[in-house]
Formats: structure tokens, C-alpha cells, sequence
């Protein structure tokens, strides 16, 4: 199969997947993760076809999606099979999609191309578009947008400070430190607006 179908065969597969999900792992999260590793991995010299498919893939067993195939990672290994990769190429990309989830790892992943889904994913996380899915995320959960007096320490200005913040410097390659910097400044300017705000002084 020609890669560029086997790509497409991975996007139509997430989408089946992610239907009618608001948790922010959704069908577009993937995309953009895609995308970003894609360009991430072009600059690093990465193997891109292991890169593009553990990116398209890196969300289809999460523990809070699919807890049944979260540890066997039973959805991304029966698409690849079923595409004919070889068995080489589906431990690495199990491994680098193992490797990349934030709230579970400490260590960063021990392969270039783990490395570049984990800051792909990671740079999702921050920017504008980290803004608009931490508030997607607390207004599902039923969490307050910001707590003043910490009552709600799950209220999504918190989650900035709680992690947000600290993902610019947990970049693994070069390119997405620099990626990083822009998103970053974003979140900044966004938290010292919203006070403003918050206060009555804009
Ligand atoms: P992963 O499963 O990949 O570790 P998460 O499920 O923790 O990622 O996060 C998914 C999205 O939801 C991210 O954009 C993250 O910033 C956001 N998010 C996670 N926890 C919170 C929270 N307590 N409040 C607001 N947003 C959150
Ligand atoms: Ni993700």
C-alpha cells in the first residue's frame, strides 16, 4: 500500500474512533498532531512514516477513551496489521505512543520519533489552541473557569499553572523548543489579559 493511502486509511481510522468525543482527544487533536510531528520529524531527520502513524494512532486506546486497549494498545496494533506493516515498525510506533502520554511518563521518550509526537502533542496543548481545549476540557468535567480563592483547584486557570506553563521547557528537540516559544507567549499574554479582565481594570 502506498503510504499516502495507508495515511489517509490512519485518519479515517481515528475519525471512527473519536466520534462524538468532546474530552479534547478529539478527531482534529489528532490531525493537528499529525501535522506537527509531521514537520517536527521533516526538520529532525525522524522516520516519517513512523512518526505520521504513531501521531495519527497516539490516541485511538487511550486509558480514558478505550480503557479495555489502553495497555495492549489493541486498536493501533490491529489497524497496522491490517494494513500489512511489519512487526518491527508496529513495536516502535507501540512504543513511541506508550511513551508520549504526559500524565503517565516522567521520562522522556528513548526514540527520535517518540520524541517528536511528544512535543507535537504537547504544543496542542499550549497556544490557542491549548487555551480553547483546557476550557473545552473543564466545561465537560463541570469545572470552574477560575477560582480565585482555590476552592477548585481543578478550575481550568489552575491547570495553566499546574502544567500548561511548564510544557515549554519539556520539549524534546529543537524545533519544538522553538515552536514552543510563540505558544508559550501566548498562554502568558492570555493569563495577564484574562486578570485584567477578571479585575475590572480593562
Ligand atoms: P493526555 O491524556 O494526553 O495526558 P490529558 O487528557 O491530560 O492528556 O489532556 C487533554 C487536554 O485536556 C489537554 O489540552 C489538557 O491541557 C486538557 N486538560 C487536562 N486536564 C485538565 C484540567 N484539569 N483542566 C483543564 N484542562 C485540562
Ligand atoms: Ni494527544
Amino acid at each position: 500500500m502506498m503510504n499516502e493511502t495507508l495515511i489517509q486509511a490512519a485518519k479515517d481510522y481515528a475519525q471512527t474512533i473519536f466520534a462524538g468525543d468532546s474530552s479534547g482527544h478529539d478527531y482534529y487533536h489528532t490531525l493537528r498532531v499529525h501535522a506537527l510531528a509531521r514537520n517536527i520529524a521533516y526538520v529532525e531527520g525522524a522516520d516519517m512514516l513512523t512518526v505520521e502513524l504513531a501521531a495519527l494512532l497516539h490516541d485511538v486506546d487511550d486509558h480514558k477513551l478505550s480503557p479495555k486497549t489502553a495497555e495492549t494498545k489493541e486498536n493501533a496494533v490491529k489497524f497496522l496489521q491490517s494494513h500489512g506493516i511489519e512487526e518491527e515498525r508496529i513495536s516502535k510506533i507501540v512504543r513511541v505512543i506508550d511513551q508520549i502520554s504526559f500524565s503517565r511518563n516522567t521520562l522522556p521518550p528513548d526514540t527520535l520519533e517518540g520524541q517528536c509526537v511528544q512535543d507535537a502533542d504537547r504544543l496542542d496543548a499550549i497556544g490557542a489552541i491549548g487555551i480553547a481545549r483546557t476550557f473545552a476540557f473543564g466545561g465537560s468535567h463541570g469545572r470552574a473557569i477560575h477560582d480565585p480563592e482555590g476552592k477548585d483547584p481543578g478550575s481550568s486557570i489552575a491547570h495553566f499553572h499546574d502544567k500548561l506553563l511548564l510544557l515549554k521547557d519539556k520539549m524534546n528537540t529543537v524545533t519544538g523548543r522553538f515552536l514552543a516559544v510563540n505558544r508559550h507567549k501566548v498562554l502568558l499574554d492570555f493569563l495577564e489579559e484574562f486578570q485584567k479582565e477578571w479585575d475590572g481594570i480593562c
